[in-house]
């Protein structure tokens, strides 16, 4: 199946979660079988102004590709000029943020307020669309407002367009992340849909996952806090979708994927950052193990790769002990 050129292997995609999706993550996930993975969201204005920040986060590894780097923004003169640096910095596809809820973006006109704005959503999508020759892809929420539904609109700009794809998360902005989705409106939005169409909400296992796909017929399912501690539930959808059980996935394993996580997480950012940002990883990797309370306690005091290797170590230790049995805790 493909997202414009993008030839995509597996149905299940990585959602841009901002603050965990960065490139060692998302390296995981590719591992794990991930189709294609999003980037947190990254600003537009950043980009245009060379930000050092924002510009660090345009990192990439190849093993990541297809990566669709998101943007966020409400100017179509800077989300252009964003995308056209994208371009030159040779990653996969560009996505347009319209889902995001948190006041902070919402009250620059972008994220989820571009919902309420439709003329806005049009000017955006064409703007991005000829800025660039890659697939632009937009992610969208049902709408703002509690009782708003704006899919069938955002559908037709988005193909009007030239948009390659449509992520659809079946709740509105002031749901937040909680609150019902609505699985009708994709399925109704899939039904009606020259293009892709991702659904996106509340995935938490690869079963979820299939019920999802089936019920709304859509081509992608993508996955955000489910991958969290658990890049593997990508290689759990492709087998269940393959008609295989989920593979189950063993202490050592878990400790590996774990200790991988640090290595390229210090890779990238340096040792100090590095540990420092594996502390809410290790966090979501604990969950369901033994004594995880504890340990969460005891990596949040530690600064040094060796320091934290020592006390992985330890702690695979006392889950080897413990026994499988662990695992079957509901995440
Ligand atoms: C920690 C966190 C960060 C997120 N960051 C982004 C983001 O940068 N851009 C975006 O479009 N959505 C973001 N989202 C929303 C997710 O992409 C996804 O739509 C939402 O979590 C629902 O999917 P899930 O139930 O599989 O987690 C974020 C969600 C979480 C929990």
């Amino acid at each position: 199946m493909r997202i414009g050129s993008l030839q995509l292997d597996g149905r299940g995609i990585l959602a841009p979660l901002a603050g965990y999706g960065d490139s060692p993550f998302r390296v995981l996930c590719r591992r794990y079988g991930a189709a294609m993975v999003y980037t947190e969201m990254v600003s537009s204005l950043g980009i245009r102004f060379g930000n050092a920040k924002t510009m660090e986060m345009l990192a990439f590894d190849p093993a990541e590709r297809p990566v669709d780097f998101q943007l966020f923004g409400a100017r179509p003169d800077a989300m252009a000029r964003a995308a056209s640096v994208l371009t030159e910095a040779g990653v996969d596809a560009v996505d347009i943020n319209m889902g995001c809820p948190e006041p902070k973006i919402v009250k620059t006109g972008a994220g989820s307020a571009l919902l309420k704005d439709l003329a806005l959503v049009d000017a955006v999508t064409a703007a991005v669309v000829h800025a660039t020759p890659l697939p632009v892809t937009v992610k969208i929420r049902k709408g703002f407002q509690i009782d708003d539904n704006v899919v069938e609109d955002i559908l037709g700009i988005c193909e009007k367009n030239g948009v390659a794809a449509l992520a659809i998360h079946g709740s509105t902005a002031v749901q937040g992340r909680s609150g019902a989705k609505d699985w009708d409106v994709i399925a109704s939005a899939k039904e009606h849909a020259a293009i892709p169409v991702i659904a996106n909400g509340g995935v938490k296992t690869a079963q979820d996952a299939q019920r999802f796909l089936a019920y709304t017929k859509c081509d992608y399912v993508m996955v955000g806090r489910a991958a969290l501690g658990n890049p593997w539930v990508f290689e759990q959808i492709n087998g269940i979708l393959g008609g295989a059980c989920p593979r189950e996935i063993g202490v050592d394993e878990r400790f590996s994927v774990m200790q991988q996580h640090v290595d390229l997480e210090i890779a990238l950012k340096g040792e100090a950052n590095g540990v420092k940002e594996m502390r809410k990883h290790l966090s979501f990797y604990f969950k369901g193990l033994p004594e995880a309370t504890t340990y969460r306690g005891r990596i949040n005091q530690i600064t040094g790769a060796a320091e934290l290797k020592g006390l992985l170590d330890e702690y695979h230790n006392i889950c080897v002990n413990a026994g499988e049995e662990v695992y079957h805790e509901e995440r």
